[in-house]
């Protein structure tokens, strides 16, 4: 039999590069020290008062934007930890299959050394955003590269993450498979194994970090997220069972103006992960305004409204113990690159975060600050 030729050979070597050169070649130990905060009360600042980790996604590449430093400041100013939104996806870090780039994560580790920020690395095995070649392995390579990816990246930056997503999003009911998993070249590879494999290894090379199950869609009335709630639920109780190593469940948060919301169902749901012993994070916090009316101030105001009603409903919970801003400025959402993508001329541009293009405080900032300051401490 003729075979072709295999346009991305996976080699034992290919796979070890960087865990095998090692070390924080691009990394200089800089000392840990706090940038002048506001005299007033910050997010930080409240949140740190109760115990709370309070954090946004950050993308290091928006530091080289005219507005780099606003943006800086914005981290400082209001987090006190940040969550890789790009740098240690696999889609950055391993763009083919004969070169790993470390520069973002690096970039992004040495921003959190310098502001003392808590740092998020998100995330490990996703079977989402992969470069092309990873989708062509076979099951024996995607098994060495499971392995080997993991104890790369917890040898180069284990001292410096706080919480390592260590699976993102492994449900996905529209790909119909057992147990509404989400397809991919992890779950075809090594069938549902692959997220108890990714977590025990995780353990493995880092005893000591946080190391989180991440889910999207969980939050929803409708029947969307009752499938995601229930197949997240089943999904935990298997891996119970097994004495998979899981500290925290990261529940995305991507609140839509154009769903229904039931925050009492959504609160049982809290109450039954907490039931089996996990902690919780909610990982990435924003709200789309596409269902809001037009009007600036109207919009902002409704923004405002859902999160406080999601903050005042999940910070209620003893086992919330961190919460993540989707970014915090409206104009590096996302949602906003994805909107500029489509409609560049459109005037009603998203307003999904707490600060607005100029980095100055929105109706969903205070709406934020009270929240927290209302809160029982953890
Ligand atoms: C998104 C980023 O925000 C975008 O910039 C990127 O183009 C795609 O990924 N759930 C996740 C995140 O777990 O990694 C996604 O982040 C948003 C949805």
């Amino acid at each position: 039999m003729r075979r072709g030729p295999v346009p991305h050979r996976l080699t034992r070597r290919t796979l070890l590069i960087g865990a095998a050169s090692g070390g924080f070649t691009g990394l200089i130990a800089a000392p840990r020290m706090l940038e002048a905060r506001d005299d007033g009360a910050t997010l930080a600042s409240l949140a740190s008062a109760k115990g709370l980790v309070l954090g946004a996604a950050f993308a290091e590449h928006e530091l080289d934007k005219p507005y780099g430093p606003a943006y800086a400041q914005a981290y400082v100013r209001n987090v006190n930890s940040i969550t890789s939104e790009l740098a240690f996806k696999m889609s950055a870090l391993r763009p083919n299959a004969n070169a790993l780039n470390f520069e973002p994560a690096d970039r992004t580790v040495a921003f959190a050394r310098k502001h003392a920020l808590k740092l998020r690395a998100h995330t490990l095995i996703w079977n989402d955003d992969l470069p092309a070649w990873i989708w062509q392995l076979g099951p024996g390579e995607i098994e060495q590269l499971l392995d080997t990816h993991i104890m790369t990246m917890m040898e180069r930056y284990r001292a410096d993450v706080w919480a390592w997503d260590v699976v993102n999003e492994p449900i996905a009911p529209w790909d119909k498979l057992p147990g509404n998993l989400r397809k991919g070249p992890f779950l075809s590879g090594l069938g549902e194994g692959y997220i108890a494999r990714a977590f025990r290894q995780a353990r493995r090379h880092d005893p000591n970090t946080l190391l989180v199950l991440n889910e999207a869609q969980t939050e929803t009335a409708d029947d969307n997220g009752r499938v995601f709630r229930d197949s997240l639920l089943a999904l935990l109780r298997r891996l119970k069972a097994e004495a998979v190593p899981i500290d925290a469940i990261g529940l995305q948060a991507h609140l839509r103006s154009d769903r229904r919301y039931d925050y009492g169902l959504f609160s049982g749901f809290l109450d039954e992960i907490a039931a089996l012993g996990y902690a919780i994070h909610i990982t990435e916090l924003d709200v789309n305004d596409v269902a809001l009316p037009a009007a600036i101030d109207k919009r902002d105001t409704a923004v405002a409204e859902y999160y406080s009603k999601f903050l005042t409903t999940v910070l209620a919970h003893k086992a919330v113990t961190a919460v993540t801003f989707w970014e915090l400025a409206d104009h590096t959402s996302w949602l906003y690159y994805e909107h500029l993508g489509k409609v560049a001329q459109s005037h009603r541009r998203p307003r999904p975060l707490l600060l607005d293009q100029s980095f100055e405080k929105k109706p969903a900032w205070s709406a934020v600050a009270k929240a927290l300051t209302a809160m029982t401490p953890r």
